[in-house]
C-alpha cells in the first residue's frame, strides 16, 4: 500500500481515489474505460477480487494496488469512493461493509439488493453512517433521460402507456469489442421444460436487465400498490414479454410493457416510451457496454388536433456510466445531495414486486400448459 494517504480532502482539486470490489467484465469493460475518461477527478487506487490472478492483472491495466480481501480494500486509506461490481449476492453485504468503512461514497451495480429485508439492512446503515449510496442504473444518469426529465411537463401525471424495449445481442460481444476479458464462466443449455429453470429465467432477466429501465418506469407509476400483471412470458434464450396494470382502482390506469430479446441480433436498440393522450417521450438509450455518447431523447406534442412538433434532445457528449462516475465525485466532495436511499429501496421493492408476480403468473402458465399437453395425450 502506498504511503503518505492520497485520500483527497474535501473542495481538494487533487482526485478522489476509486476502490473495486469485483473485477470482472463489467469492471473490465466498462468502468474502467469510464474512469480513463475522468483522470483528472477520479483515479483507480485499488482492485480487489477474490481471484488473485484477476485483481493483480486489472490492477496492472491502471497502475492501482490489488487485493483478494473486501477488508484490505476498504482499510486503504487511498481510497474514498467504493464501486462494488461483484455478483449481485454479494452487493447487500458489501454496501454495507463500505459506509461502515466510513467512506464517501459507494456505487452498487445493479441489483442493489435482491430482497425487502436486505434493503431494510442497507436503509438503516445508510441513515446511520450518511454515506451516499448511488445504484449503477445507468439510464438514470443518461443526460439524454435527465433532459427529458427537465422538459416532459406533465406526462407523468397522464400517461397511459409505459413501454421498455430491448433488442441485444449477448453481453459478451460487447465486452470483446472493449476490452479483452480475463476468464469467463462457461454456460450449459437449460432445461425449459422444468418450470423452475423458466421462473430463474425470468426473475434474472427482471433482476439483470429489466432493472436498468425500471426506475424509469417508476418515474411514471409511483404508486405500484395495485401492480396485475396481465401477461408474462420467458423468451428464449434470454428475455422475456411482460404486461402489466397499475392504477385500476384510481384517477389513471397505466400499461407498462416490458420486452426484451438477447439473440444474435445485428441492429441492438434500447428504447423507453411514455405515451399520455396530448404528449409522447421516446428515450432511443446506446446499449449496455457502448460508450457512444447519450441517449437521444423526443418529445411530441399535440395541442387541440394539432401536432405542435417533435423536440429533440442529445445525443450530448458522454453516457449515463460516465454520469454515474461525475455523480459519485460530485457527491464525495459534498457538492450534491444524494439520492434518499428510500427512493433507491422503492426502486428495488418495485423490481422484486414485479419479479414475484411474473414468476407466479408464468408457473401458473406453466402448469396450464403442461395439464392441456397430458389432456391432449389422454
Ligand atoms: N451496468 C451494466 O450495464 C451492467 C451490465 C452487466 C452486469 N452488471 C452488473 O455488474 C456486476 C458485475 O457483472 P460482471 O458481468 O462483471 O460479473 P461476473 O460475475 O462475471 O464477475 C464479477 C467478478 O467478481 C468476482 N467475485 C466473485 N465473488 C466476489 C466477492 N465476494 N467479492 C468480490 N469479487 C467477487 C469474480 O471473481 C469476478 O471476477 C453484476 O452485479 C451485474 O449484475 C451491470
Amino acid at each position: 500500500m502506498s504511503s503518505p494517504s492520497k485520500a483527497a480532502p474535501l473542495g481538494s482539486p487533487q482526485p478522489l481515489g476509486v476502490g473495486i470490489l469485483g473485477a470482472g467484465p463489467v469492471t473490465q469493460a466498462i468502468h474502467l474505460p469510464s474512469l480513463a475518461r475522468l483522470r483528472n477527478i477520479l483515479e483507480v487506487r485499488h482492485i480487489m477480487d477474490v481471484d488473485a490472478a484477476i485483481a493483480e492483472s486489472v490492477a496492472a491495466r491502471v497502475g492501482a494496488n490489488h487485493s483478494t480481501s473486501v477488508d484490505a480494500l476498504l482499510g486503504d486509506p487511498d481510497v474514498d469512493i467504493v464501486a462494488i461490481c461483484s455478483p449481485h449476492q454479494f452487493h447487500a453485504d458489501q454496501v454495507i461493509a463500505a459506509c461502515r468503512a466510513g467512506k464517501k461514497a459507494v456505487l452498487c451495480e445493479k441489483p442493489f439488493a435482491m430482497s425487502g429485508e436486505e434493503a431494510a439492512r442497507i436503509s438503516t446503515v445508510s441513515e446511520e453512517t450518511g454515506v451516499p449510496i448511488i445504484v449503477g442504473a445507468m439510464h438514470t444518469f443518461d443526460p439524454g433521460w435527465l433532459a427529458a426529465e427537465a422538459n416532459w411537463g406533465d406526462l407523468p401525471e397522464n400517461v397511459h402507456t409505459i413501454r421498455s424495449s430491448i433488442i441485444l445481442p449477448p453481453n459478451a460481444r460487447f465486452e470483446d469489442f472493449a476490452s479483452e476479458i480475463i476468464t469467463r464462466p462457461a454456460s450449459g443449455t437449460p432445461d425449459y421444460s422444468n418450470v423452475e429453470v423458466i421462473k430463474d429465467a425470468l426473475r434474472g432477466g427482471i433482476m439483470g436487465l429489466a432493472i436498468h429501465d425500471l426506475p424509469l418506469v417508476r418515474r411514471f407509476t409511483p404508486d405500484f400498490e395495485d401492480l396485475e400483471v396481465l401477461q408474462a412470458r420467458h423468451v428464449r434464450p434470454f428475455g422475456y414479454v411482460i404486461s402489466l396494470r397499475s392504477g385500476k382502482q384510481g384517477p389513471r390506469e397505466r400499461i407498462i410493457e416490458l420486452r426484451a430479446a438477447m439473440n444474435k441480433t445485428w441492429k441492438p436498440e434500447w428504447v423507453f416510451e411514455a405515451i399520455s393522450d396530448d404528449a409522447a417521450l421516446r428515450v432511443d438509450f446506446t446499449p449496455s457496454y457502448v460508450q457512444a455518447g447519450s441517449a437521444i431523447a423526443t418529445i411530441t406534442r399535440r395541442a387541440g388536433n394539432q401536432n405542435t412538433g417533435s423536440t429533440t434532445f442529445g445525443p450530448f457528449e458522454h453516457n449515463g456510466y460516465e454520469g454515474e462516475w461525475r455523480e459519485l465525485a460530485q457527491l464525495a466532495l459534498g457538492t450534491k445531495q444524494p439520492p434518499s436511499a428510500e427512493s433507491l429501496i422503492n426502486d428495488l421493492t418495485f423490481a422484486i414486486a414485479i419479479a414475484d408476480a411474473t414468476v407466479d403468473e408464468a408457473a401458473a402458465e406453466h402448469a396450464q400448459h403442461s395439464n392441456s399437453h397430458a389432456g391432449a395425450r389422454s
